[in-house]
């Protein structure tokens, strides 16, 4: 089975944010990231545009031929940022619009009701639909219920036990992949996957379709070996 690498360009937009100008070229980067080997660009436009802005959305959408995922929390205005722009697949993130970083998925049973009107309305217009989720199987069945297409499983707690205890870190994981195969709903994972965890975690999570990644790979691996070689890199522990 192959895994899709989808690379999170957010940091790149945080880089060029940080000066005002247009350095370094968030859809040249995007380009080349689909030109060293991504299957796919991920962004996470946040309300405060700290990193992705909303208007970068439209620009990328003309340039990236792989996957183009958008994360985020499905407010008015990010639908409506969906919905114009029409992705590959929108990944729903229940993130406070303050938050660092995402580090929580969805509650798929108490929140059904939202997530069902919300999945409906971005699968009718043609856009694959992921939710967040951590990996719980009790949330598995939620995403499913609800018409979801893929869960995105929250790797944070994996990658944190990863050092002291793989097996353990990865037991659930492994057992939602399973459960996702049996009741057909697609696996993606994301979140401070890296080149030391991220060959073990495929190897012991089946059917995993897809992982995103930004912060090891733009912010630490590209800054050492470059970004050819960091993508490069990340593909062949997908192998
Ligand atoms: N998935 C989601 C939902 C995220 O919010 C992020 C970070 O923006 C990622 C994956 C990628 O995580 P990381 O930047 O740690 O690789």
């Amino acid at each position: 089975m192959i895994t899709r690498l989808s690379v999170n360009i957010n940091k790149v937009a945080l880089l060029r944010n940080s000066r005002g100008a247009n350095l370094p070229d968030l859809t040249q980067v995007a380009k080349d990231c689909e030109a060293f080997g991504a299957q796919g660009i991920t962004v996470h436009p946040r309300p405060d545009e700290r990193h992705i802005k909303y208007n970068d959305i439209p620009l990328l959408k003309e340039v990236v031929t792989t996957e183009f995922n958008i994360e985020g929390n499905p407010t008015p205005q990010f639908l409506k940022l969906v919905l114009d722009n029409r992705p590959t697949q929108c990944t729903l993130v229940p993130d406070d619009p303050g938050a660092l970083t995402s580090d929580s998925g969805w509650d798929t049973i108490k929140h059904a009701g939202l997530l069902k009107d919300v999945v409906a309305q971005l699968k009718a217009a043609g856009i694959r639909v992921a939710l967040f989720v951590n990996a719980e199987e009790a949330q598995i069945e939620g995403a499913k219920e609800v018409g979801a297409d893929r869960v995105e499983l929250y790797t944070g707690t994996f990658a944190n036990q990863f050092l002291q205890d793989r097996e353990k870190a990865v037991l659930p994981h492994r057992r939602c992949g399973e459960l996702a195969a049996k009741i057909g709903i697609g696996l993606n994972a994301g979140h401070d996957l890296n080149l030391d965890n991220l060959a073990f975690y495929k190897s012991a999570v089946k059917n995993l379709l897809e992982v995103s990644i930004g912060h090891a790979l733009i912010a630490q691996d590209a800054l050492y070996f470059g970004l050819h070689n960091a993508i490069q890199l990340y593909l062949r522990q997908l192998r």
